[in-house]
């Protein structure tokens, strides 16, 4: 890399890096970092926000099945500028998203001042966001707004009934409440913090109910139809229930994994009710989708998100956030500044 075009003061920049001591010991520390330790792409960021997402913290502590190899820096969402683009797509100084793809997976991510990314992960900074306001969102909130498009590309309308979210309080839950109660659809939130009532209410939900009433059901191929869609970010046997309780026609978008990787349910949802199962993946959207994700994303913003849902952290300040979504325990998002 020609050190010198990136005009810096020393030959290293300031990132958490996820060490690993012993084997499965991981510890996390903010350092400085040579600049050889950045992947070889062509399009070079300073990054000046990043978010924390419930998969930085797998990866910031030490999940090989999210990142294979330390030390790394961790990080799936990244605002910035572009300091230099080798492939002529970016100019110098043009405000930038990078979010998903391999970025903080297994190439050195947002949770540091730099990154270096091909140009096809790149987006242009959306009319509407700046670059804080865009990590507000992040990587969940491009997934809630996934969710809420493959619901409509079924034909889920607002006038045919509930839409649940599961994991309601969680980044991706929050803000599918938050974009399908502003595009008027009722929306049920499923949470296991029934104290955070009031916060799910402010963000749009007309219902809020404990998650236990979604899973604590018979065993029965079919459930009352209970949603016309669902968002569904939790996965395992909440995936399976929420599926047995959706409508005629109705469709159901997951994207988590936080109760396992494995689904187990039956075939009569989909051959008796026309119930969809729909997958996200944030990570690989087309470039197509993702400019009109982030463009829908921009226009909802221009609601104010309540008071409270965005808490901004330092780099050194991220371990206990990571350690509270680890647990299930976060709240609203995490805004990362990167110094
Ligand atoms: N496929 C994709 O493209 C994609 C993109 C982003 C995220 N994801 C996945 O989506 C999931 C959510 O991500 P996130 O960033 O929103 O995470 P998050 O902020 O940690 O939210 C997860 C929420 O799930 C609920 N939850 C936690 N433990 C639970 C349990 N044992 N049983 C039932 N519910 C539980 C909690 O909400 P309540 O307390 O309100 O119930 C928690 O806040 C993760 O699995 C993540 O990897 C996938």
């Amino acid at each position: 890399m020609d050190k010198k075009n990136i005009q810096m003061s020393s030959n290293t920049f300031t990132a958490l890096v996820v060490e690993e001591h012993t084997e499965n010991t991981f510890e996390q520390t903010v350092k400085e970092v040579p600049y050889s330790f950045l992947t070889d792409h062509e399009v070079l960021i300073r990054v000046h926000y990043s978010s924390l997402n419930y998969k930085d913290a797998l990866s910031a502590s030490g999940n090989k099945g999210v990142s294979r190899k330390f030390p790394h820096i961790p990080g799936i969402d990244a605002a910035g500028t572009v300091v230099k683009d080798s492939s002529g797509t970016f100019n110098k100084g043009e405000q930038v998203i990078v979010t998903g793809r391999d970025l903080g997976s297994n190439t050195p991510g947002g949770f540091g001042q730099y990154i270096k990314v091909p140009p096809g992960w790149v987006v242009t900074l959306p009319d509407g966001l700046d670059l804080s306001s865009s990590m507000t969102f992040g990587t969940a909130g491009f997934t809630a707004m996934y969710g809420v498009k493959r619901l409509q590309r079924e034909l889920i309308s607002p006038d045919g009934g509930p839409v649940l979210v599961t994991g309601a309080t969680g980044g991706v839950g929050s803000l599918s409440v938050f974009f399908l109660a502003r595009l008027g659809y009722q929306v049920c939130a499923a949470t296991g913090k029934m104290d955070k009532t009031d916060f799910l209410k402010s963000l749009g939900a007309s219902t809020v109910i404990h998650r236990d009433e979604v899973t604590n059901v018979k065993s029965s191929m079919l459930l009352s139809r209970t949603w016309n869609g669902a968002i569904e970010t939790v996965g395992g046997a909440m995936l399976d229930a929420v599926i047995r309780q959706t409508n005629h026609d109705g469709a159901v978008a997951c994207c988590g994994n936080i109760l396992g990787h494995e689904l187990n349910t039956n075939i009569y949802p989909f051959i008796l009710r026309g119930v969809s199962l729909l997958g996200i993946d944030s990570a690989i959207c087309k470039m197509p989708m993702r400019l009109q994700i982030w463009e829908s994303i921009a226009e909802l913003s221009k609601n104010a998100l309540p008071e409270g849902f965005i808490k901004e952290v330092k780099l050194q300040d991220i371990k206990p956030e990571i350690d509270a979504i680890l647990h299930g325990k976060q709240v609203g998002r995490i805004l990362v500044k990167i110094p």
